[in-house]
């Protein structure tokens, strides 16, 4: 995801190589666009992340970058697909960033992803979400909570993550 920004288009920092362990954040880094399968496999007794929330890639690196927002406002995501042909589905959720769990339900969903025919302008790379109403009192705290773009290639067993970082304004 690089509009808006993204944790993982920030690159690494001191707090995710603290997580995650050296080893899998120096996979992680060699290809931003990479599968989380690809560092998982490499993880060391250093590995102390769950690097399939937002790719182990923490708040405390990204805390300059947090997006205010409120019930209803409508923002413009845009993903850079640097490798499309891993058909698979795709969903944009929040997610509570302590427990991985989605909290309601996806804000998009696509069963097939990439589509390339849902455009132009393309509906899968280029899309809006809508703040629900309904998200949880924990979502008023930077960090709680994050945007993330989840994409299964299905075919080939990888999945690629990005989260945005946001809070509700009391
Ligand atoms: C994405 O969709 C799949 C399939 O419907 C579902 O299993 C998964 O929980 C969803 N993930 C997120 C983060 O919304
Ligand atoms: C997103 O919403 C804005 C404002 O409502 C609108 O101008 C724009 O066309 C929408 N973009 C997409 C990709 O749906």
């Amino acid at each position: 995801m690089d509009t808006p920004s993204s944790r993982t288009l920030l690159l690494t920092g001191p707090a995710h190589e603290e997580a995650c362990g050296l080893a899998v954040v120096e996979v992680l880094e060699r290809d931003i666009a990479g599968p989380i399968e690809n560092a998982v496999w490499e993880a060391d007794e250093d590995y102390n992340c769950n690097a399939y929330i937002c790719r182990g890639y923490q708040f405390e690196d990204n805390n300059d970058n947090v997006q205010v927002v409120k019930a209803g406002d409508v923002l413009y995501f845009h993903v850079n697909l640097v490798a499309g042909h891993h058909p698979g589905y795709a969903n944009v959720s929040v997610v509570d960033t302590a427990t991985n769990a989605v909290i309601g339900s996806p804000l998009r969903s696509w069963d097939n992803w990439p589509n390339h025919l849902s455009g132009p302008p393309r509906d899968d790379i280029d899309y809006n979400i809508t703040i629900p109403a309904s998200l949880p009192s924990t979502c008023s705290e930077a960090g709680n909570c994050v945007i993330q773009f989840y994409w299964y290639a299905s075919g080939n067993e990888q999945t690629y993550e990005s989260c945005h970082d946001f809070y509700v304004e009391a």
